[in-house]
Formats: C-alpha cells, structure tokens, sequence
C-alpha cells in the first residue's frame, strides 16, 4: 500500500481536555514517521462544508500539549447530512469533493464523539477514508474502556466535591455538586467515589427521593452532621423526568440537560431539617489543561490513528480494550452510548464503601476470587 501523502484533521462535537495533544500526534507523526502533509479542518465539519482548511506543520503544533480546546475550532451543530446553516440539507457530497479531489486528502481523522463517529462513518460510505479518535469528557462512547477527557473531567469535579465537603461540614448541610456527563453517569460516578460522597446519583439508576433523604437523616442521627451528593445531570427520580437546561434546535442532539440538582435541592429541603446547597458545575469542566493521563492518552491515540492511516485501516476507530491500543469499526460506535451497569467494578467499589446510588436493597459485590477488568 502506498504510504499516505496528505490527510486531513478535525475535531467535532463539544471540546474536551487533550484535543491538542491528540492533533500534535496525529500530526507530528505523520510528519516525521511517515512523510505526510497535514491539512486542518476549521471548526469541525463546518469547515469541511464551508472549505475551511488550513496546513498544519510542526511549529503549529509546537507546545500546544498541554493547552485545553482546540487550535481548529470545533461544533457541535455542524453535521454534512443535515447541515443546519443550508436548511438541513445533505452537502455530504460537496464536503467528500472538497476533502478528496480538491484537497487530494488520502484520509481524514476525526476526532471526537458518538455523534462525529456517526457522521465519520457516513462520510467513509461516501467514499472518504476516515479514522476516528475516541473524545468526550463523557466516556460514553462504544467498545472503547476510555476518551480522553474524562480523566481532566474527574479530577475537576473531584476538587469540587473536596472544596465542598469543608464547607458542608462546617454548616452541617447537605451539599448537592452536579457533574456533566449527558445520560451516563461516569463522571459523577469516578468523581463520587474520588471525592467520597455519601450519595452519588447517576441516570442509569432511577432515585428514590425518600431513600436519599433517610441517608442523610441518617448520617444527621448519626453524628455526621453533613451529607455530600454527587449527582449526574442526566439523573432522574424514580418515575421521573431529565431535568432540560437548553434545547438547541438546530444542533443534532438538542437536548441540552441541566439542573436536577435543583430539583433535588427542592424535593429534599422539604424532608429534611437541615440546609440544603446545590452546585452545578458546568463548562468548567471542559476548560483547561488536561491532566497527565490524558495527555499520555490522547498521545497514544494519535500516534496509533498516525498509524492506522498509514496501514490503510480506515472506517474504524482508535480504541482502549483493557489496557491494549486496538480499534473498533466505526458502523459499531456510531450514535450509541455505553453507560454504567449496575454490575460495573466502580459501582462495587462505592457500594463496598458504603455510598449509596439513592435506591434501596441495592447490592453487589466484587467476586474476589476473580480478576475484574477495572476501567469498565
Ligand atoms: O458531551 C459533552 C458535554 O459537556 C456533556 O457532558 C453536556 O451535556 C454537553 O456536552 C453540553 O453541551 P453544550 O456545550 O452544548 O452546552
């Protein structure tokens, strides 16, 4: 096969911690392992459509390592399929055109997640080779343990959960932090169990108000006069609705959650006698320099996506299946979510500490008899 002689860049959907990290490797790699020219899209597929495009070399890449965002610019509105600025019109085509003929592009990587593997995915049907690198500070994305990103996200909540703590316990409140994560509980789940809270409330497991406001009765009787609670923004009561913070119309996922930790801070202010707080977190956990980990992850990723272009391994995925660099198709990732099962290693290790998820007679234990992959 004939080594690849120009591939194009992008990052699409929301940004996450180490999108640069992963765009100096794919580039650098390419650069200087294999000969290749690097070309950037402008803001995603946005620039694909609108031909925006721009050389990367290596001084563009120099020293954005540890920098949050992206150099190119992303959307999460742009998608070639139904794109929103044209009354969501197909432009696949003219966006395939642009990218193979006129940029002579031999291959695109595109980094980012559910939503950007999908349209990945169509483009590649379409007759553009495409790799796809796995990004959300969600860690929702199919057949992969994890996304760059999430790590930064975690540890960001987690000392949001540890600056709070001295303040519930000073107060003797109940302290409520609300993490981002859409409909998987991941984050709040890694940063509950990091920070030590005492209720981690997380989509895949509906709550029961009443549960929630005996454990903090309890701890109240008990001495611990604080309670800290670390909710998902896709939580929901038992029976209950997601709490919506925004509906994005021309975005393809426009549902935009937010806000159950008000709700919650209502329905347990009427049950219990001691105050109650809320914060949500926000966008402060997409900011920022990324964390060791992620950069050695997002690293790893677009050195192994370099990779794949030059093996010719298009339409898949860069993925981490515990602990090993592999890839995974990307008509299996696209516009699908892994969310937390109940019977997930970190769910055992928060119940094994006495946290609870907000629901009754709710158990399970680790089999130490048996090796259990951790990152799942
Ligand atoms: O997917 C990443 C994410 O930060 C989610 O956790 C959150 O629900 C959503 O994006 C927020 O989107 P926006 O930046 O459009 O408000």
């Amino acid at each position: 096969m004939a080594p690849p002689r120009r591939v194009g860049v992008l990052t699409g959907g929301g940004d996450s911690p180490g999108l640069n990290a992963v765009i100096r490797a794919v580039t650098k790699s390419l650069i200087l392992d294999r000969g290749a020219e690097v070309v950037g899209f402008v803001d995603g597929f946005a620039g694909m459509v609108e031909r925006q495009s721009r050389p990367l070399t290596l001084r563009d890449v120099s020293g954005i390592l540890t920098l949050g965002g992206t150099i190119l610019g992303t959307s999460n509105k742009a998608n070639p399929f139904s794109y929103h600025l044209r009354g969501n019109a197909d432009v696949s085509g003219e966006a395939v055109r642009y990218a193979r003929d006129e940029l002579k592009l031999d291959a695109v990587v595109a980094i980012g997640g559910d939503g950007t593997m999908s349209i990945a995915h169509g483009l590649q049907q379409g007759g553009l080779p495409m790799v796809g690198v796995p990004k959300t500070i969600d860690n929702d994305l199919m057949f992969t343990d994890r996304t760059f990103g999430f790590d930064t996200a975690v540890a960001i909540a987690t000392e949001a959960i540890d600056r709070l703590h001295t303040t519930a316990q000073s107060h003797h409140r109940v302290m409520i932090l609300e993490t981002m994560g859409r409909y998987a509980g991941w984050i709040a789940l890694y940063a509950g169990v990091a920070g030590g809270a005492d209720v981690i409330l997380i989509p895949e497991v509906e709550y029961d108000i009443e549960e929630v406001a005996r454990v903090c009765r309890a701890r109240e009787q008990g001495g611990q006069r604080y309670t800290l609670i670390c909710v998902a923004e896709g939580a929901k009561p038992i029976g209950g609705q997601h709490a919506i913070r925004q509906v994005v119309a021309d975005s393809p996922d426009p549902l935009r959650l937010g806000g159950i930790c008000g709700v919650l801070e209502q329905q347990l202010s009427q049950r219990l006698a001691s105050e109650v707080r809320r914060t949500l977190l926000g966008h402060v956990q997409r900011g920022g320099t990324p964390t060791a980990f992620d950069r050695t992850l997002a690293t790893a990723f677009g050195a192994y996506a370099a990779a794949m272009v030059a093996g010719g391994q298009y339409g898949r995925m860069v993925a981490t299946q515990e602990g090993r660099l592999t890839s995974v198709a990307l008509a299996d990732v696209a516009n699908r979510q892994r969310l937390v099962s109940r019977d997930a290693p970190m769910v055992a290790a928060a119940l094994a500490v006495g946290t609870s998820f907000g629901v009754k007679d709710f158990s399970f234990h680790f089999d130490g008899s048996r090796p259990s992959p951790l990152m799942t």
